[in-house]
């Protein structure tokens, strides 16, 4: 049951319970997990950590879920030893251990190993150890296991491109040879990014092509509004009318749960009776705060960081061009104003960052043309090129 009244907590752990909406979406995923992997992308913020959680929390019976955030591993050694423990920990309810791994290990030591800290020198035998541990985890489970794995984009982006490599192309083998276990990527740093640079490094598989790529949207109308009103109602605001400002923050906060949150936050301390007028007024407060509380120079600097030298003056400029248009604008048109710029000349690039910026979630195409995906971004776009 969720409480009718919710404290506003952007960016903090909350609990299953007070996660609004995303019921039919975790039914498709469980449904999707029947048959095979997923791999969650969702614009950052959107709730991806929430759900998989969720999701552990509320497994249906025949599953096993095993959730672990892979942001601190930094080595594949690493990698295995936390899903060791993962392992060990499940099985142990069960008074079982990973006995494959464990003789894996016993057997390159030469000695009994019965440690939970992997020792150097079974650094070169990672991936066998990997492989050992995930089948002992199958092997000790009537439920099929569903490993949820927040942050793989960050592990493997600490751990270096030729380890990331291995990574990827071991999990996919794994994934194969056990093809009763089901593996969830999920991560605030698209996993394109990462395989993308691989890719310049002369890595030419495809690592998740089995799997199934889903993506998060923001919150529906009904569960947005919902949300909002249960934190109004959490968070003693008073307001001319509960359901109109909620209405109002939902639509405005582009059902995004993390900005809806966050603007609650600053209604609540401004202290003042909320309308339509202090909405507006805290909003752009939001957006120019140079402390940037929302988070929204993310959507700058990713254009500096994943985007290349030729690339980023197409990506600024489409932006910038959208950003000021009241309307959807179809290529040509779009295409028209992007060459007043010197460094914007070619037609087939734009084509390509156009892609690139709609997988970014920084726009989207439809029968009208394109436009920006959130009004939230557009609008801090706008305020941010001025
Ligand atoms: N369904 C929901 N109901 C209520 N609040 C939510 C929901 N989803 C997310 N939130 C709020 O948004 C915040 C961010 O959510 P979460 O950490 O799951 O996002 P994320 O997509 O994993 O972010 P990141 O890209 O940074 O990893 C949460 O701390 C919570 O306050
Ligand atoms: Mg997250």
């Amino acid at each position: 049951m969720v409480p009718q009244k919710l404290r506003a907590n952007p960016g903090g752990q909350i609990s299953p319970d007070e996660v609004i909406g995303r019921d039919q979406l975790i039914s498709e995923f469980w449904e999707i997990l029947d048959r095979q992997s997923l791999m969650l992308n969702a614009e950052r913020r959107m709730g991806k950590t929430c759900m998989i959680k969720k999701m552990q929390a509320e497994a249906p019976k025949d599953k096993l879920p095993v959730y672990h955030d892979l942001e601190k591993v930094r080595s594949p050694l690493e990698f295995v030893e936390t899903v060791l423990q993962d392992v060990e920990e499940y099985s142990s309810g069960l008074r079982r251990t990973a006995r494959r791994t464990r003789q894996l290990l016993t057997q390159i030591s030469g000695a009994e190993f019965s440690g939970f800290k992997l020792p150097e020198f079974a650094a070169p035998h990672w991936k066998r150890l990997l492989t050992e541990t995930i089948a002992d985890l199958v092997e000790n489970q009537e439920r099929k296991v569903i490993l949820l794995w927040d942050e793989v984009p960050y592990m493997l982006g600490n751990v270096g491109n030729q380890a990331a490599m291995e990574i990827l192309d071991t999990l996919r083998s794994i994934r194969q040879m056990y093809p009763d276990v089901r593996m969830v990527f999920t991560g605030s740093i698209g996993l394109h990014h990462v395989i993308a640079s691989l890719k310049k490094e002369g890595y030419t598989n495809e690592p998740t092509n089995d799997m199934y790529a889903a993506d998060i949207p923001p919150l529906s109308y009904v569960d947005a509004n919902d949300l909002t009103h249960r934190l109004l109602l959490g968070e003693n605001i008073s307001t001319t009318d509960s359901w109109v400002s909620a209405a109002a923050i939902a639509q405005a906060m582009d059902g995004i749960p993390f900005y809806i949150h966050h603007l609650i936050i600053k209604l609540k301390m401004r202290g003042k009776k909320v309308d339509a007028a202090i909405i507006t007024k805290t909003i752009e407060d939001c957006l120019l705060d140079p402390l940037n509380p929302w988070k929204m120079d993310h959507y700058r600097e990713r254009i500096d960081n994943y985007y290349n030298d030729e690339q980023r003056p197409y990506a600024l400029n489409l932006l910038d061009v959208l950003a000021v248009s009241n309307e959807p604008l179809l290529f040509d048109e779009l295409f028209h104003n992007l060459k007043q710029e010197p460094e914007t000349q070619n037609k087939e690039m734009a084509r390509t960052v156009l892609r690139l910026l709609e997988r970014d979630y920084y726009i989207i195409r439809q029968s009208e043309g394109y436009c920006f995906r959130y009004s939230l971004i557009k609008r801090y776009w706008k305020l941010l090129r001025g």
